[in-house]
């Protein structure tokens, strides 16, 4: 029996508005008229159809499904798990808030390298937990999560959770399957692996693994599918990891318009794979680019790169120097990670002014 946050530990709690879909499938026929749900009747000339149509419109004006069940099965059949392994909610970053909830009780301690991404620090403090952060590993020049160092971390302190973004953000460097299923195996049982695969999709498709206990791997939609601004992400879980978020998960958080654009692009046979080429062929022109002018640029196995400078300073001149032609490049908030600058893989990052922007500031 997984160990969950302790108010839920004994407690199922019962979702009061499980939607039409399950509905339809309990009582094994359609639901033709929708006069249960206090939704806006139709009007006609409403803005949304007259800017972006009717479709648009009916898909705004309806509750969605609140368990976006056509999303968990495609992604379900994507990765080779069962439907009843999947979670979908509103981006990888409410996944990350959802399952601190479901396994931290205020006090518990969580894990995760100083400086990775900060959304994980920032939701784990809301939830009480006590964040214990664990240098980045240094090896010829290159940053990357010290995988033994966070385990032995863990697993003095009886964490609740550990937090791995793998590839990580902001270095972008990656740790292959064979690596995490010795750092699962060397945890305690007790502590969840919160596997953040937001960046997975840039990786060779081998490392796409499946269920792992006690593990939880997120993905998203913002990166390789093109839909950050509509908020879709989902996790791979063992069953009773998925059927305990669904209990505590905000049921209505992704829209309607969101579960119908997560449909149409993961039912696209090739839009992931026309983002993904050209996002690594534009990261690959650009720390090429880069390493010409003599910057040091981490091995990148995401959409982006990550410059180390070396100092802070240095970092900061440039990001402010971008910053006056109106270019935002990112420079991490984490006091260990201000001499890095991570840009995106985009067109107009590889663009003269910008590159030499970075060389010089
Ligand atoms: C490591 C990591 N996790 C999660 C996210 C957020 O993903 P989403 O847009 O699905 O919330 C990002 C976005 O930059 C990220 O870098």
């Amino acid at each position: 029996m997984p160990r969950y946050a302790r108010h839920l530990q004994d407690h199922t709690i019962v979702n009061p508005f499980p939607g039409l879909p399950r509905l339809e499938a309990a009582i094994g026929r359609k639901v033709v008229s929708r006069i249960g749900s206090n939704e806006s009747m139709p009007i006609s000339k409403h803005p949304l159809s007259e800017q972006w149509g009717a479709a648009l419109y009916e898909l705004a004006r309806l509750y969605p499904d609140p368990y976006a069940s056509a999303v968990r099965e495609r992604a379900a059949s994507l990765n080779g798990v069962a439907a009843g392994n999947v979670v979908v909610d509103a981006g990888a970053d409410s996944l990350i808030g959802l399952f601190l909830r479901a396994r931290v009780s205020p006090g518990d301690v969580v894990v995760c390298t100083a400086g990775t991404y900060p959304t994980f620090r920032y939701f784990a403090e809301g939830v009480g937990a006590r964040v214990i952060e664990v240098p980045y590993a240094e090896l010829d020049g290159v940053l990357c999560n010290d995988l033994p160092a966070l385990a032995r971390t863990a697993n003095e302190h009886q964490a609740a959770l550990l937090y791995l973004a793998n590839p990580d953000n902001p270095t972008g460097t990656f740790h292959h399957h064979d690596a995490i299923a010795t750092l699962r195996a060397t945890l305690a049982a007790d502590t969840l692996l919160l596997l953040d695969e937001a960046y997975i999709d840039f990786c060779d498709s081998a490392e796409r693994q499946g269920v792992l206990a006690q593990t939880i791997r997120l993905r998203t939609l913002s990166k390789a599918y093109g839909l950050a601004g509509l908020r879709v992400g989902y996790a791979i879980a063992p069953q009773e990891w998925v059927d305990k978020a669904d209990q505590i998960r905000t049921q209505f958080a992704v829209s309607s318009v969101a579960q119908a654009a997560a449909v149409a692009v993961l039912d696209a046979p090739d839009c992931a794979t026309r983002i993904i080429t050209a996002s690594c062929a534009l990261r690959d022109e650009l720390a090429a680019s880069l390493r010409q002018r003599g910057l040091t640029v981490l091995p990148s196995h995401t959409n982006f790169v990550c410059i180390v400078y070396p100092d802070a300073d240095s970092a900061l001149r440039k990001q402010k120097a971008l910053l006056q032609q109106g270019i935002a490049v990112h420079r991490p908030p984490h006091p260990a990670m201000g001499h890095i600058l991570r840009v995106t893989a985009h067109p107009d990052a590889s663009q003269k002014s910008v590159l030499q922007c970075l060389e010089n500031g």
